[in-house]
């Protein structure tokens, strides 16, 4: 089945980032970039930069403009922004304007395409410039520069005269600031495209807009003699190459940041990214002085005459920087209609390969499909799936089973190859087995095909369409010859004929796996919302395990509620399954000591003493256990017993090599064993050396027994328990089981079985414990990442997966360190989160 794995989804979105990062991070190696320059002394470059060295002196001696000491970054928490300190007005009231010039660059050889054009056209329409400086290693070639060679303001400048082969990053922004300190002015990157006069930005002295990781490579103003130009083009001079975002950092008050108004769409949202070429979406950008067309990603091929009918945003906008007109042309308006007949055949394919049991979930979705679509169902497989649940899928009278080989992975057949290749033959609705239809299809049988969203493009996990649809063939076609995934095809091929599909934009791709919480709300809450959906997806293999009919009577989930419904008709709990006991307030089960377990010797290092002291701070233990077979040393551990004093103790402890007579070969796991064992006879806190505690955990003291969720699973990072809690001794009891070579089977997805089981037992903790979640790119990066601020202060803790970052820290580099890493440093080690000026 085309199954969406996490795995791919975290591609999608890397991929994403690494295509979008290709143009600012690539940096090329500039070591021979002195001698180049000292060669060209001569040049006008050079000039630029004696110029600035003028300049600087006469600043210093008419003393005018004094350079500041730069201030601490303020932080604001919602747009983690880094924000000038010095009032804006202040700067404005100077009168210092930044010249109506644009500078554009063209330091490769590639064809000038139309994007281009129009981004070099909304500079001369929109702006007004006065002059518009196209600083070119070599003329551009292509038949869309004729046209951009026509503007009156326009004039070529050659950019060096022995250009090197490659021209390394530093040495582009080394051009860039030289123009703009020669000559002020607004450098626009030339996938930019502005919407209009940018008056305001113009009376600051320098500005740049904010983009996913740090500053955006595509808009720069600034004034002749800005100092931030100086301060970054002085590293340059020293031999050290610094990004924006790094200088800026230094030196927050030279540089005014537009958060999103020159830098939408956020290349790091992808719904923001795509929208923009989306037919029939109208993304507002009214606020927006410009914006990133991302257009390579999507290599759409546009031309004046191609935009006039396109009823997008980038349409819109295109025609207005083109044509002067936004007004789309009516009568060619291309988007699918629905059809007055209905069109698609009501018949439900399912795919099925390989030998595996139909588990209740299949029979679920099965029932769905018949109970709402009222359709004949045809179950395409190789092998009759096995299983009680097949049996009863068998008593469905509406099911057929239809023979068709699996796809022959030798011949770079897959289940996507299966599934056009039956919709084009029959036509009907095909459903992933774990599909569930929440309401009829009606509205979307009238379209010749209907797909929703994933987050790489176009999803397949539900496909409507008619028999011998164009689309359908259309994408079969475009596969002989195009390697890309499926889904990424499929959008390319709706962005070039929207004509041919109707894309669903929520109804039918929710849980939008693209939102880390959006999937496991099906399985960890009692949530609504979900009956706007045509049909969901439960992406079961990856966030739950083996439902019964029996267990699904007092399941607490959203899906528990739509299992109930479809199998037994009705959503309510049929026993009264009960919720964990809260005690009262005050009366607290879980005894207040902290336990860690630290098997071989090893350095104690800087995050251990974070961690250690974040319990002692905020949990305010009685005791601080630390039950080892080779006690800490060195002097973080120092520092630990002096800042602790007594609460702070070794208690001897061998490593369990066994356990039921099953062999425990891993330290991981054995350490696993130990907290359960000291949990059960004691009771107590157990944390992970990576969990920092961030305030006092005596709400969740007041429950038998707690852990965190994280995406299909618990996370034993952090556990509360009262001494021999019921819910620790069936687990314990599960490692009858062990297999040491599963890696966190018995660890951490038995005890989210067990949960469902006995919700009676244990109380789960959707976020406060376990976030970051490690099973979620995004959000281990953000944690490390020196421009995001996370928002932590539901958390609990936070277990941060130290190896993921693996650099030493210590008291001082904590000091300033930005980011949220950096933040809660200091919130373990100095009891603030801001940064420390000494
Ligand atoms: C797949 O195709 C190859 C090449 O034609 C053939 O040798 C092989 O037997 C096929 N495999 C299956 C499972 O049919
Ligand atoms: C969960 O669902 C049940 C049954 O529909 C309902 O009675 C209960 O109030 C819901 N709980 C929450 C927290 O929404």
């Amino acid at each position: 089945m085309p199954r969406l794995s996490l795995r791919r989804v975290v591609t999608g979105v890397t991929f994403l980032i690494v295509v979008s990062l290709g143009v600012s991070l690539l940096s090329g190696d500039d070591s021979q970039g002195a001698q180049v320059y000292a060669a060209k002394r001569s040049h006008p470059r050079a000039r630029a930069m004696d110029m600035m060295r003028d300049r600087e002196q006469g600043h210093a001696i008419q003393k005018r403009k004094a350079p500041k000491q730069p201030e601490p970054p303020a932080v604001d928490r919602k747009l983690n922004a880094v924000v000038p300190k010095r009032a804006d007005e202040e700067k404005q009231k100077s009168g210092d304007q930044i010249p109506n010039i644009v500078h554009f660059f063209w330091l490769t050889d590639q064809d000038f395409g139309f994007h281009h054009l129009l981004s070099v056209l909304s500079a001369h329409k929109m702006l007004g410039a006065e002059q518009i400086m196209f600083h070119a290693a070599a003329k551009p070639k292509g038949r869309w520069w004729k046209e951009a060679e026509a503007i009156p303001t326009l004039r070529l400048v050659p950019w060096g005269s022995d250009v090197p082969e490659k021209v390394s990053r530093q040495m582009e922004v080394r051009a860039r600031l030289e123009a703009l300190m020669q000559h002020g002015g607004m450098y626009l990157g030339t996938d930019t495209i502005a919407l209009r006069p940018f008056d305001e930005l113009r009376r600051l002295d320098c500005v740049m807009g904010r983009t996913g990781d740090g500053l955006s490579d595509q808009v720069l103003l600034a004034s002749q003699d800005a100092s931030f130009l100086k301060t970054w083009y002085k590293t340059l001079l020293q031999g050290k190459f610094k990004e924006a975002i790094e200088v800026a950092a230094k030196q927050p008050d030279l540089l005014h940041v537009e958060d999103t108004r020159l830098t939408r769409p956020r290349w790091t949202d992808w719904w923001d990214l795509s929208n923009l070429y989306r037919e029939g979406e109208t993304v507002d950008f009214s606020d927006s002085y410009a914006i990133q067309l991302a257009y390579d990603q999507y290599n759409l091929g546009h031309t004046p005459d191609s935009i006039l009918t396109l009823d997008s945003t980038f349409g819109r906008i295109a025609r207005t920087v083109y044509h002067g007109a936004q007004e789309l042309k009516k009568s060619e308006k291309k988007v699918a209609e629905p059809n007055t007949n209905a069109v698609v055949p009501n018949i439900v394919h399912y795919l099925w390969f390989g030998e595996r049991d139909f588990q209740l979930h299949n029979l679920i979705s099965m029932m769905s499909a018949r109970q709402q679509l009222k359709a004949p169902i045809r179950f395409h497989t190789d092998e009759e799936p096995g299983g009680r649940y097949w049996a009863e899928a068998k008593l469905i009278d509406e099911l057929t089973v239809v023979e068709r080989a699996a796809p022959n992975a030798t011949l770079g057949e897959t289940a996507e190859d299966a599934i056009l290749q039956i919709l084009r033959e029959d036509g009907g609705i095909y459903l992933d087995a774990d599909v569930i239809v929440i309401k009829p299809f009606e509205n979307l049988m009238k379209y010749d095909v209907t797909m929703g969203r994933s987050p790489r493009g176009l999803s397949f996990i539900t496909i409507i369409a008619k028999k011998k649809a164009y689309f359908v063939q259309k994408l079969q076609k475009m596969k002989r010859t195009r390697s890309d995934d499926y889904e990424e095809l499929a959008l390319d091929a709706a962005v070039d004929r929207p004509d041919l599909v109707h894309v669903e934009e929520n109804t039918l791709s929710r849980p939008r796996l693209s939102d880390w919480k959006d999937p496991s709300l099906l399985f960890v809450e009692n949530n609504s919302g979900w009956s706007d959906n045509f049909a969901i997806k439960l992406f079961y293999d990856l966030y739950a395990q083996d439902h019964n009919q029996y267990d699904i009577v007092n399941l607490r989930t959203t899906f528990g509620q739509i299992a109930r419904s479809v199998y037994y008709g009705s959503p309510r709990l049929i026993t009264d399954g009960s919720q964990p006991r809260l005690y009262p307030r005050e009366d607290y089960v879980v005894p207040n000591v902290v336990h860690y377990v630290w098997f071989t010797c090893h350095d104690f290092r800087f995050h251990h003493l974070l961690s250690v002291l974040s319990a002692h701070r905020y949990i305010k233990p009685d005791h601080i256990y630390i039950h080892s077979d080779c006690a800490p040393s060195g002097h973080n551990w120092d520092v630990a017993k002096e800042k602790i004093g007594e609460i702070l103790k070794v208690v001897p402890a061998e490593q369990p090599e066994e356990i039921f007579g099953n062999p425990i070969h891993n330290i991981p796991h054995r350490s696993d064993i130990t907290r359960m064992d000291v949990l059960l006879k004691q009771g107590g806190i157990y944390l992970d050396w990576d969990v920092f505690a961030l305030k006092s955990f005596d709400p969740l003291r007041r429950y038998d027994y707690v852990m965190g969720n994280e995406i299909a699973g618990l996370n034993n990072g952090v556990i509360l328990s009262k001494p021999n809690a019921e819910f620790l001794r069936i687990w314990y009891d599960n490692y009858h089981h062990f297999d040491d070579g599963k890696w966190n089977f018995h660890s951490v997805m038995e005890p989210w079985r067990l949960a469902s089981e006995h919700p009676n037992l244990i109380h789960m903790e959707l976020t406060g414990l376990s976030r970051p979640d490690w099973t979620d790119w995004w959000d281990m990066k953000r944690m490390w990442n020196e421009d995001v601020l996370e928002d932590w202060s539901e958390a609990y803790a936070i277990h941060f997966i130290y190896s993921y970052h693996n650099e030493e820290h210590n008291p001082e580099d904590i000091k300033r360190m930005r980011g949220t890493f950096g933040e809660l440093a200091r919130w373990v080690y100095y009891g603030q989160k801001e940064a420390i000026e000494d």
